[in-house]
């Protein structure tokens, strides 16, 4: 299965939210300091550090921590990682991953380095006999390093020589800030005007680590996509008029929370604008694409007219090793259970408008056609009169493409052609009419039908 490299980020973003609220648990952090993670990328060296101010990794642990595979310290606690391999996700991108940290001032830096050249050839080759530590002493080098010019406490993972995938994502500060901005836990923007009324809402369920995520030095942090105002189309925009704040209790409790924000439902919100589809996270991280809360509608596609989030709250709904998806249990299901009301109501909303759009087009189409003047009294002759409709029938239409065409500017789901077709079957015209008027075009539309 595919695996968008971007993911790497989730995981060392995780991380550092983990460590961060460690650091405030502890008061190494207060609580009006700022969580930060710095994205540096390098496109000519093709490397890419990033560093949070968490608690680090005090020394006497930093390298067992490091090297240990699948035995997370944070089983059990309420920290977003348990399974003890995210670290790890970079590996398959670079040439060498490295890790640096320290817990405290007094303490040195120590770094473990992964050669992932020699991790690739020793796990190819066939003739090898070693056991995993004996491979891990081989790819692996731990040291400890001068303090000076580090932080007090920090942790940082640095990728050498990144390998070029998908459009060098990993590389490309844009993608990687897009990518964030959906999955990171960042706060939302200020201007959107619903940011405080969410966060009091999620604030007390939800590990919210509010992060202050920069790429480069004169990078601006990083906010999650919603505003008042949102893309629809490339050329349709629509606007908040609600937000409506989500509870869900389960027998045994909070199950989940989130918010939705109302609008105009004017159809399938486009990818590019990030915000449209009921997204799910865990720990305040998204958890797969905004798609995976596609099986709680009645049809999946409307989920991507809707916009909000779903928090979950209930700790045996499990994120999976990729964090693509939940583990399919039994608490997963109850949850999925519990979201169906929510689908079906959205799907309403979605239908409702949809409706309404189109009723209100068809007596915007009628009213129009009452003011075009009859063309029967247009000619004495047969022949004659058949032209004249049939050109009256073309200028109406003319003006009908015209009104299309504006109307196309508040509507995005339909097509133009479409739209021509339904208005024209609102004005009772025949089929060779129509013909006569719009020519090839319509016809061959006519034809597919
Ligand atoms: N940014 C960090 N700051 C401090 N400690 C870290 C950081 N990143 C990783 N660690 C330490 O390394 C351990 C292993 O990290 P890793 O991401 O592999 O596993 P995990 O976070 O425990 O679980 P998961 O595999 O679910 O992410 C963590 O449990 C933590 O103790
Ligand atoms: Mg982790």
């Amino acid at each position: 299965m595919y695996v968008d490299p971007l993911t790497i980020y989730r995981e060392y973003i995780q991380n550092a939210a983990d460590a961060i609220d460690d650091a405030r648990r502890a008061g190494v952090l207060s609580k009006t300091d700022a969580g930060r993670v710095d994205i540096n990328i390098n496109p000519v060296e093709r490397s890419i550090l990033i560093r949070d101010n968490g608690s680090g990794i005090a020394a006497d642990r930093a390298a067992a921590t490091l090297l240990s595979i699948g035995a997370s310290g944070k089983r059990g606690t309420d920290a977003r990682g348990f399974r003890g391999v995210g670290r790890l996700a970079g590996l398959a991108y670079c040439r060498v991953l490295t890790f640096r940290t320290r817990a405290a001032a007094n303490e040195p830096v120590v770094e473990v380095a992964w050669d992932c050249v020699k991790l690739k050839s020793t796990l190819r080759d066939v003739t090898q006999t070693d056991d995993l530590p004996g491979v891990m002493k081989r790819i692996v080098s731990i040291s400890e390093l001068d303090g000076s010019g580090y932080p007090e406490h920090f942790f940082e993972v640095e990728l050498t020589q990144v390998v070029r995938l998908r459009r060098d994502a990993l590389l490309s500060a844009p993608q990687i800030e897009t990518y964030l901005a959906q999955v990171a836990p960042v706060p939302f923007a200020r201007e959107f005007r619903y940011a405080e009324k969410i966060t009091a809402h999620l604030d007390g369920h939800v590990r919210m680590a509010d992060l202050q995520i920069k790429i480069g030095a004169e990078g601006a942090p990083i906010t999650r996509p919603y505003r008042d105002r949102f893309a629809v189309t490339d050329t349709v925009q629509d606007d908040a008029c609600n937000v409506e704040l989500l509870t869900f209790e389960g027998e045994d409790g909070l199950v989940a929370v989130g918010w939705l924000m109302h609008h105009s439902y004017l159809g399938h919100i486009s990818t590019k604008s990030q915000v449209g589809g009921l997204r799910l996270r865990a720990g305040n991280v998204q958890i797969g694409a905004a798609s995976l809360a596609d099986e709680v509608f009645p049809e999946a596609r409307f989920n991507g007219w809707c916009i909000g989030e779903i928090h979950v709250i209930d700790r045996r709904v499990l994120p999976n090793a990729r964090r693509d998806d939940f583990e399919q249990n039994i608490h997963y299901a109850n949850l999925l259970a519990e979201l169906g009301p929510l689908g079906r109501a959205i799907a309403k909303r979605c239908r409702d408008a949809s409706v309404a759009r189109h009723r209100a087009r068809e007596e915007r189409v009628q009213s129009e056609a009452a003011e075009v003047p009859r063309p029967l009294s247009a000619g004495p002759s047969e022949g004659g009169q058949a032209v004249a409709r049939s050109d009256l029938l073309g200028a109406s239409f003319a003006a009908s493409a015209d009104r299309v065409a504006s109307m196309q500017a508040a509507d995005g789901e339909l097509g133009l052609v479409e739209k021509l077709i339904r208005l024209i079957a609102a004005s009772g015209a025949t089929r060779a009419e129509v013909e006569y008027a719009f020519g090839e075009t319509l016809r061959r539309q006519f034809d597919k039908d």
